[in-house]
């Protein structure tokens, strides 16, 4: 079986988990945005990683692009975000970014980071100004994003990268 790993990675979450997974199978990793249509279509599994920023999974408009091109392919979707794991939350994620041709591909959750001090400036306004918004709701109100937002300080960094996250996956691939 002949497998690739693509994925897009801001602060470097997912491309830890794309290394570990090409890693564990022999696939190789390259980045979404460098990824030829053409040469994708040579492998019978292909595997994409994406950070996710408001909901929205980073690279996902590759699979939207070649759906059409990539229909007998075994494919994988991944997403890293700084939330905890919760079912339901996830589940909207999913069902956010994976509908029309893209519903049913399976997609898996990796926690990653968040790290205001390393991000970029537009990157730390924007995290700042919905901080600022979301404390003025009751906590009990809070999405569970906002709940991660809010629980790590504006000073504090969260890395929950960790390799079990990928079994999952490696399991799917079969
Ligand atoms: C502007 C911004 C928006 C974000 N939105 C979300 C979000 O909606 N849900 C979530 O779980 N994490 C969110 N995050 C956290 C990132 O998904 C997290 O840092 C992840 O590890 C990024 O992966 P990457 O480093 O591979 O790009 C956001 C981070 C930033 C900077």
């Amino acid at each position: 079986m002949k497998g690739i790993i693509l994925y897009k990675s801001k602060y470097g979450a997912t491309k830890q988990y794309a290394d570990w997974i090409a890693e564990r199978t022999g696939f190789s990793c390259i980045k979404t945005d460098d990824a030829d249509t053409k040469e994708i279509t040579g492998y019978d599994v292909i595997i994409l990683g994406g950070g996710i920023y408001a909901s929205g999974i980073a690279g996902l408009s590759f699979l939207k692009k070649n759906i059409g091109k990539l229909k007998d392919k075994k494919i994988i979707v991944f997403c890293c975000g700084a939330s905890p794991y919760e079912p339901n939350s996830y589940e909207a994620v999913v069902q956010h970014n994976l509908k029309g041709e893209l519903a049913g591909i399976p997609c898996f959750y990796c926690r990653g980071t968040f790290d205001m001090k390393e991000m970029t400036f537009k990157d730390r306004t924007l995290c700042k100004m919905l901080r600022k918004a979301v404390s003025k709701k009751n906590p009990e109100d809070y999405e569970i994003w906002e709940k991660a937002l809010m629980a790590v300080g504006e000073n504090e960094k969260g890395n929950w990268i960790d390799r079990s996250y990928i079994e999952p996956i490696i399991e799917a691939i079969g």
